[in-house]
Formats: C-alpha cells, structure tokens, sequence
C-alpha cells in the first residue's frame, strides 16, 4: 500500500513537469490567441486565402524558417515572401501581442492543421526575435 502511494505521488509530481504538458497547456492558449487575431486572414484550417494571404496549413516558410514565421508575428510582414512556391506581397499588420502570446500562438500553428514541430516556442525564444537581421 505504502509502495502504491508513493509510486503514485512520484509519478503525478513528474507528469506535472514533463515538457509535454506545458506545450499542451501553451497550445490551447495559442488556439484562442489565434482565433481572436489570425484567423480572419489566416482562415480556420490554416489554408489562407490564395493569392492573398499565405496558407499557415503545411507552410514551408513556417516549418522551415521558424525565426523568419516569429519574426513576422512579433512585427508584422511587408513586402514579398514565397510560400509553398507561391509569391506573396501583402501586408500583415503587427498582431500587438506580448512575447508569451506569440510564444503560445506559434506553438499553436505549428502544432495544428497537419503541422507538426518538435520544437517548442518560449517568450524567452520570441525575445531573443529582431526585426532587422
Ligand atoms: C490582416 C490579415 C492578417 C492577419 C490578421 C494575420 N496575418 Fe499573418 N500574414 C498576412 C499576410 C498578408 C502575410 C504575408 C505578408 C507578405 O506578403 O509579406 C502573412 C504572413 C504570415 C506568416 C508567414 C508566411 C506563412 O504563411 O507561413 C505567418 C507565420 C503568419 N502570417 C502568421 C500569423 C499569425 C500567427 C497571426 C495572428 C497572430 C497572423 N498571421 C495574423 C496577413 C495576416
């Protein structure tokens, strides 16, 4: 008895620390984080709008140059960008939100709409993010 309870105890203070479940806590705020600020030009499965607004849904800038997809959110985007082979010259506006909001928002889509990163994105990760390289 006294061994079951302290397996128990051991194994419920580990899971509380596991990385794993702070991503998945980060990724839910990021859901709503996204809902209330991407998802008007982003659309709901991350497919964008063609020709508009780049898709977020399999987006090799995203994927494949995180900091660059960071960048964009911390700051806004400007000028040309190619997605998935696609030229985009839009304009994001700055989303305004603290580094912990992007840090979650990130988490999110790279997390979802058939995403997937082993990375996890940090407000100490989005801090390090400058707008000029
Ligand atoms: C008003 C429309 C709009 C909103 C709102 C918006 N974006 Fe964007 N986003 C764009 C446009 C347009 C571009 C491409 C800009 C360019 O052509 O340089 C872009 C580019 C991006 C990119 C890089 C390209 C890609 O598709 O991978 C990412 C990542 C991104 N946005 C994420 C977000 C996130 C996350 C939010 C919410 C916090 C958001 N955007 C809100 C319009 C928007």
């Amino acid at each position: 008895m006294k061994i079951i309870l302290f397996l128990s105890l051991t194994l419920g203070v580990c899971s509380a620390f596991l990385p794993d479940d702070e991503l998945t806590k980060s990724i839910a705020r990021g859901k709503d984080i996204y809902a209330e600020n991407c998802v008007t030009c982003h659309m709901g499965a991350g497919e964008g709008v063609a020709g508009t607004f780049p898709p977020l849904a399999k987006s090799d800038y995203l994927l494949k140059t995180p900091e660059k997809a960071l960048k964009a959110i911390k700051f806004g985007q400007q000028g040309k960008i190619v997605v998935n082979g696609v030229t985009y010259e839009g304009m994001m506006p700055n989303p305004g939100l603290d580094n912990e909001e992007i840090a979650d928002v990130m988490n999110y889509i790279q997390n979802s709409f058939g995403n997937s990163s082993k990375t996890v994105v940090t407000a100490k990760i989005v801090e390090t993010i400058k707008q000029k390289e």
